[in-house]
């Protein structure tokens, strides 16, 4: 069957990026053309990308966009079909897409609703030519879209919520809610009021046609009060509507054939090499498996258990190399892990996608103790590079990766090292059981082989959200 899909989001690789929901986003429509569901993306013309939209063509103008006027301008870039708004008074600032040098824009509950306003009335109206059957909303910042629709008329076009992350709920002070263009019918506890104010991440889970999240365990897990953060009966009262659709990788760019050198399930002379440049590049010699953690600094990733469990896995022969950026108090304790174990622990602070691809092709072994993950990536980079994740067991950790047991081993099934609960204890017990893997060669190889065998692609997620969108517009 087919039709089109209207994806409005805050961020799309290549165009910008602070996590993974701009590689999701940035992925599906091409994911998606196999099934005959055509996506375009809605997204703000941040500063930078208002140079290369210059030239494309209007399609859209919304001249009362909460203190001036809005244009969406239609292109491409990457291969991914794009619709730019473009509204300078909104988005043309310094920054990042959420904050500027002085912090967090004070008018982000305006900016993402004007988003998700001009994404609701193209949903609603259709562009010319291009009238969408599904309006797909990303996160807080597009989930006043399928509340417009609720509230102000849909045109026959169905919407669906995708949470990339509950702890983000898009909150507003109540006496917004005009402002805001939602009627006083909705500020309501079994609505879109959250404590005396307007959350647009509750609106859309109150308003959508359905709710996906980004892997099965995350969406059982954020109906119970340990991860739903308050939000976890609004979720259970619309249980029947939710799903989990895991992501996938961009297998092309995450490949080992495209790394130097090259390397293959079957070619690991690569991979070594990969290795041997990578402990060069960062002067480090480790005898045991080299681990790796590329993640934003954050309470979320469980960074703050490393100091806990790198020494006694240097001890035991382990190496380790942290990229990432985030909280200062994280960074600083991954500066003070590098300054302990010279030629053992090494720290890049910063945003580097091309060293995390050296970092993947080289390393053994991927670090991830998340205390949640709505699905994660870098696990799903480790499986494709043969580089073992140790992950806890959560949300979509628990549903990417084959922790060795007897069962598993047994089975030969087995793809990395689990870990549960999310402390210190059980993290390092996973470092020793590493540790263990590693001094039988055999072993490891049969991990590795499995896990270089795991598909982490689009194919089964893209079908899954083909046959979501049927069923909605059926
Ligand atoms: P989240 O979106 O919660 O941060 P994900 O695992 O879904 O977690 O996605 C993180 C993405 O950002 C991955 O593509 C990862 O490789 C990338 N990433 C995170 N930190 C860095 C960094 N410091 N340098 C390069 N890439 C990074
Ligand atoms: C969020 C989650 C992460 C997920 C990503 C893309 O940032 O924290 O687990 O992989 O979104 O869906």
């Amino acid at each position: 069957m087919g039709g089109r899909v209207l994806s409005v989001a805050s961020e799309c690789v290549p165009l910008v990026k602070t996590g993974g929901l701009a590689d999701v986003v940035g992925a599906l429509p091409s994911a998606l053309k196999p099934t005959g569901w055509d996506m375009r993306v809605l997204l703000p013309a941040y500063r930078a990308l208002r140079a290369r939209a210059a030239n494309w063509p209007v399609v859209w103008e919304e001249p009362d966009l909460w203190g001036g006027s809005g244009r969406v301008l239609a292109g491409e870039e990457a291969g991914v079909p794009l619709l730019l708004l473009d509204a300078p008074h909104l988005y043309d600032r310094e920054g990042g897409p959420y904050s500027g040098p002085q912090g967090e824009h004070p008018d982000n509950a305006i900016r993402f609703a004007a988003l998700s306003w001009v994404g609701s009335r193209i949903a609603r109206e259709g562009l010319e030519g291009w009238k969408p059957d599904v309006l797909h909303a990303h996160d807080w910042q597009a989930g006043l879209a399928p509340a417009y629709l609720a509230y102000h008329g849909n045109g026959g076009c169905k919407s669906v919520i995708t949470i990339h992350n509950i702890a983000f709920q898009g909150w507003a002070p109540g006496h917004m809610l005009g402002t805001l263009r939602l009627p006083g019918h909705a500020f309501h506890a079994d609505a879109l009021e959250y404590y005396g104010g307007i959350s647009s991440l509750k609106a859309a889970l109150v308003t959508a046609d359905w709710i996906t999240t980004v892997s099965p365990s995350y969406a059982a897990e954020i109906m119970r009060e340990e991860f739903g953060m308050g939000l976890q009966g609004v979720i259970a009262n619309r249980a029947q509507v939710v799903s989990g659709i895991l992501n996938g990788v961009d297998t092309e760019s995450w490949s080992p054939q495209v790394e130097d050198p090259p390397f293959g399930p079957k070619a690991l002379a690569g991979k070594a090499a990969c290795r041997a440049k990578l402990c060069e590049e960062f002067g480090l010699e480790v005898p045991g498996p080299l681990a790796i953690v590329v993640s934003r600094l954050t309470d979320q990733k469980g960074i703050d258990l490393l100091p806990q469990v790198v020494p006694d896995f240097v001890v035991g022969g382990g190496g380790l190399i942290v990229l990432g950026s985030g909280e200062p108090h994280l960074e600083g304790a991954m500066r003070d892990l590098a300054a302990r174990f010279p030629g053992r622990v090494a720290v890049q602070i910063g945003y580097d996608e091309k060293l995390s691809h050296r970092l993947f092709a080289g390393a053994d072994a991927v670090l991830v103790p998340s205390r949640f993950e709505p699905c994660g990536l870098t696990q799903m980079y480790g499986l494709r590079y043969g580089t073992l994740p140790v992950v806890s067991m959560v949300g979509g950790l628990a549903d990417t990766v084959i922790g060795a047991n007897p069962a598993t081993l047994a089975a030969g099934a087995a793809t990395g090292v689990t870990f549960h609960p999310v402390d210190a204890l059980a993290f390092g017990r996973a470092l020793d059981q590493l540790l263990e893997i590693h001094r039988q060669p055999k072993l490891w190889a049969k991990l590795r082989a499995n896990a270089m065998a795991h598909p982490v692609g689009w194919e089964t997620s893209a079908a899954a959200y083909a046959s979501l969108y049927e069923r909605l517009v059926a």
